[in-house]
């Protein structure tokens, strides 16, 4: 697992989306994993700008979100599918059918889930998946306790989550207590997988997941088995790391010529 601190979002942001860019230049038809929230936010806006002010294109790219609501109704403003599509598709070139999600309003879920897995195979696999991390160590939607290897499938909110999101909803009793989310291992299955995460308060999560046990009690410590992981992060949220030193030492003395 690679570790890269960086002063701010912005930077951050363009980092991420120097390594998305360098994938759809080198593989224009390529498979991106989508995250919502606030954390990949610095990424889809340099991504469009980078679209707009010197014609990066995603016309060929595909997308896959990495989790939804369930019980929004249908083009609600917090669904994830709409989220994406204001944050980042419907600013670039990226074609309609071609950005996909999991259905969180199937009568048949548990069919609705595979559908998914089966639909992310046949697009090839996921290039690059940009992951955040929650409070509690999440990623996805796939809360403490969740199998390593699981897959698609609908999922309770931990507590915790359901006060962390309440700042896109009205008020708390809004955001849902269930979601479908990709599991950790389909997650694993991506070729490349980009956390990003800023903020004081990420610093546990961070300090756990990439210092901590693999464990299913911190989700995202499943990353220290992933062959290619990086995890890009802010000054503050790196500031419970051990190792911050040896990371910044590596990062500093990088080829530039590797890339992320
Ligand atoms: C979102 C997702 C979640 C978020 C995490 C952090 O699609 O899967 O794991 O990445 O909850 O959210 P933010 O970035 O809003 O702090």
């Amino acid at each position: 697992m690679e570790v890269i601190i960086l002063p701010s979002s912005k930077d951050i942001g363009a980092l991420a989306a120097d390594s998305i860019e360098a994938l759809v230049r080198n593989k224009p038809n390529a498979v991106i994993g989508l995250a919502t929230g606030s954390s990949p936010l610095p990424i889809y806006d340099e991504l469009a700008r980078r679209h707009t002010e010197e014609g990066l294109s995603f016309a060929q790219v595909s997308g896959f979100a990495l989790d939804e609501y369930v019980g929004l109704p249908e083009g609600h403003y917090e669904s994830y599918r709409e989220v994406i599509r204001r944050e980042f598709t419907n600013r670039v070139d990226v074609a309609a059918e071609n950005v996909h999600g999991p259905n969180g309003s199937s009568q048949d879920v548990e069919a609705a889930c595979q559908a998914y897995e089966d639909a992310i195979v046949a697009a090839g696999g996921i290039d690059l998946q940009i992951l955040g991390v929650g409070t509690n160590g999440h990623i996805g939607f796939n809360e403490p306790g969740s199998s390593l290897a699981s897959r698609t499938r609908i999922k309770t909110l931990a507590e915790q989550t359901r006060q962390d999101n309440a700042r896109f909803f009205d008020s708390i009793a809004q955001v849902p207590h269930h979601v479908v989310t990709q599991g950790l291992g389909t997650i694993m299955d991506a070729r490349h997988l980009v956390l990003v995460a800023s903020g004081a308060g990420k610093a546990d999560a961070v300090r756990a997941f990439v210092e901590g046990p693999v464990s299913a009690s911190c989700p995202a410590s499943i990353l220290q088995f992933h062959r290619r992981a990086t995890v890009i992060i802010d000054e503050a949220a790196a500031s419970k790391l051990a190792g911050a030193a040896t990371y910044r030492h590596a990062y500093d003395n990088k080829p530039v010529w590797q890339g992320i």
